[in-house]
């Protein structure tokens, strides 16, 4: 029988003690509150709010249990090659959890517990999305480069869509590693660059100004222009013009789950375009880069490539295993 791993001082890595209200580290004195039921080991405002605001405003669009898709799930188990059945022998945990699609699929699949952080309060969103398994995560609102977890202490370590969005990709990679056991597992995937052209797209443009906008008011404004867009979108689609729906700051819905009705499309395009054009960092990568920061910090890379995990809709992938104590 597994039992969770215990939070420690994010930065000295000392045991701490529970309250009802906080944990509390009795060496250096500080406390991390527990608020909504969640433990909180970073601050409240940094870099990622839009992320929490984006989560919590869209918290159920993406989840295959309210939108009778099985995108999450295949996207999890092809990227990961898991097989659900051990899943419940491993510590595992999640990196970046968002809205807890994920989070979702491995609780549903899996009779195991699960460890799972955001950097963002989005993690209230996780834990409404999973209260019914709430006994079997762990959840806390910690960032990448600080997590309350002794080093060398998981088996699988997964994060889907998070790296690009952080400041430095290879400090990232870096602190994933640390929180593996030797022998252990990691999977990334991230935004990859393609070629010379990847940063060409009106999002690129766009960004250092709406990156800066408030979240409410880019929503409002992503909102109000989204049905011109999603026109010119589908109709140089249909003229096979796609290349050319870069120089329109809307996400690439032509990927998007064809069971959608209409209302449901125009929602999913709404939140992906304000993915698109909200967070502080968006760093795609070359995917020979990413594998080496795994390969030059003490893994043995098993798969660095692109997965297809459903129809029109792919991934860069790599998966490695640790090989060197931390
Ligand atoms: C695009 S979302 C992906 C969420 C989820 N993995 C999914 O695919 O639905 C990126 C997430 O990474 C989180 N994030 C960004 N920087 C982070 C950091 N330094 N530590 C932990 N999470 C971070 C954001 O708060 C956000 O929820």
């Amino acid at each position: 029988m597994q039992n969770f791993a215990p939070f420690v001082n994010p930065i000295t890595l000392t045991p701490l003690q529970k309250t009802d209200l906080f944990f509390e580290d009795y060496v250096t004195n500080e406390k991390f509150p527990i608020k909504k039921e969640i433990p909180r080991f970073c601050d409240e405002k940094n870099y990622s709010e839009s992320f929490g605001y984006q989560w919590n405003t869209f918290r159920e669009i993406q989840l295959d249990s309210k939108s009778d898709t099985d995108y999450s799930y295949r996207r999890f188990y092809t990227l990961t090659g898991w097989d659900p059945k051990k899943l419940g022998k491993y510590k595992v945990l999640e990196v970046g959890s968002g809205a807890g699609r994920f989070t979702e699929i491995f609780l549903n699949t899996t009779s195991g517990l699960l460890h799972s952080i955001d950097l963002s309060n989005a993690v209230e969103a996780n834990l409404e999305n999973n209260k019914i398994n709430s006994k079997r995560l762990s959840l806390a609102q910690a960032s990448i480069y600080e997590m309350p977890f002794k080093n060398n202490t998981f088996d699988k370590i997964f994060c889907f869509g998070v790296l690009q969005h952080t400041p430095s990709f290879s400090e990232s990679v870096i602190s994933l590693i640390n929180k593996t056991k030797v022998g252990g597992e990691i999977v990334v995937d991230f935004y990859p660059i393609k070629g010379w052209y990847t940063k060409i797209h009106s999002k690129y443009i766009l960004r250092p100004i709406t990156k800066r906008l408030p979240s409410k008011f880019l929503l409002r404004i992503i909102r109000f222009n989204i049905k011109w867009m999603m026109n010119i979108f589908d109709l140089l689609c249909f003229l096979k013009l796609k290349v050319f729906t870069r120089f329109i700051p809307i996400a690439d819905i032509s990927n998007f789950p064809t069971a959608l009705n209409v209302k449901e499309r125009k929602e999913l395009t709404i939140m992906d375009t304000f993915d698109a054009l909200s967070p502080t960092y968006d760093n795609p990568q070359r995917i020979k880069d990413v594998a080496k920061m795994f390969s030059s910090n003490g893994c043995e890379v098993s798969f660095a490539g692109i997965i297809k995990y459903h129809e029109n809709s792919y991934a860069a992938v790599v998966r490695a295993i640790k090989k060197t104590h931390t």
